[in-house]
């Protein structure tokens, strides 16, 4: 086999394909900007993006630094980052490795983001610690998380379905990006790192999918496999026929499904 086939055939790269191409348009893009903003990134910085997935925020962090500014981006996983390898973007430090223990030597960087990764790290204080100790004096932190899951009622439908469906530890699983949505429990988790001076501010996008089934596969190609969860055809098919009805509400006659995308964006200044 050609070693560019054995890459395409590697089945965690094709999830990281797919989170790249269905759940990037729908959930994530739309936030490099407001994040890259919170940050004040502007040319010549050097910045760092934390879990940074397959570089949605690190390309933009690269048009905005421009030739004379450096952007790294670090994630946790291979495969993510093989996608975004293969996206490109100028001159980006693309690396392997845990926001717990980041392979960065201190006051490195003028700007620390990093975008929908903190509620999944094992340990989101060390990790933000980390992120201010690789910050420069001066330097900005931008983190954004998802809103509770009370503030998104289409997901917490698909809680629901995947519990009663699929089973307790699926529902588990969907929960878990949006369990540092409550502002005390976001403040608490920085204030437990050392940062007491963090501001938290609310901003809401637009979740958009071109259809119920398109919302349903991005999870189940998208990232399930990634937590070990595999689900069989007719499986997928029982959750779709639920969500139909579930998320009636947010799908316009067209198909398209739309809601609002509550997100927190935290921010601290390096003293
Ligand atoms: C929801 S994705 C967000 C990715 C990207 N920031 C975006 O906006 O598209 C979460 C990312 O966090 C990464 N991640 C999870 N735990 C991590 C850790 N402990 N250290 C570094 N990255 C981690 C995952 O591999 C994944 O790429």
């Amino acid at each position: 086999m050609e070693e560019e086939d054995r890459e395409a055939a590697d089945p965690f790269e094709t999830v990281a394909e797919t989170y790249e191409q269905l759940l990037v348009p729908a959930l994530f893009g739309q936030w490099s900007a407001p994040v890259a903003d919170a940050a004040m990134v502007g040319e010549g910085q050097r910045v760092l993006d934390v879990a940074c997935g397959t570089g949605v925020l690190a390309r933009d962090l690269a048009q905005r630094v421009g030739p004379q500014g450096a952007v790294s981006a670090l994630d946790i996983n291979p495969a993510m980052l093989a996608v975004a390898r293969k996206m490109g973007g100028r001159a980006i430090d693309w690396r392997e490795g845990s926001a717990e223990q980041l392979p960065y030597g201190d006051a490195r960087f003028d700007a620390v983001v990093s975008q929908f990764g903190l509620m999944l790290f094992p340990a989101p204080e060390q990790a933000l610690r980390e992120m201010m100790r690789v910050l420069a004096a001066g330097g900005r932190l931008a983190v954004a998380v998802f809103d509770s899951l009370d503030s998104l009622p289409a997901y917490g439908a698909m809680v629901d379905i995947y519990t009663r469906v699929v089973g307790e530890e699926v529902g588990q699983a969907l929960r878990s990006p949006f369990s540092l949505g409550d502002a005390d429990v976001l403040a608490s988790c920085f204030a437990d790192a050392g940062i007491g001076d963090a501001v938290i501010t609310s901003l809401e996008g637009r979740a958009r999918f071109p259809d119920v089934g398109t919302m349903v596969t991005s999870d189940v190609r998208g990232w399930f496999p990634f937590a070990q969860i595999r689900l069989d055809e007719q499986t997928v098919d029982a959750v779709i026929r639920e969500a139909e009805e579930a998320l009636a509400p947010y799908t316009r006659p067209d198909g398209e499904v739309e809601f609002p995308l509550p997100v927190l964006i935290v921010t601290a200044v390096k003293k």
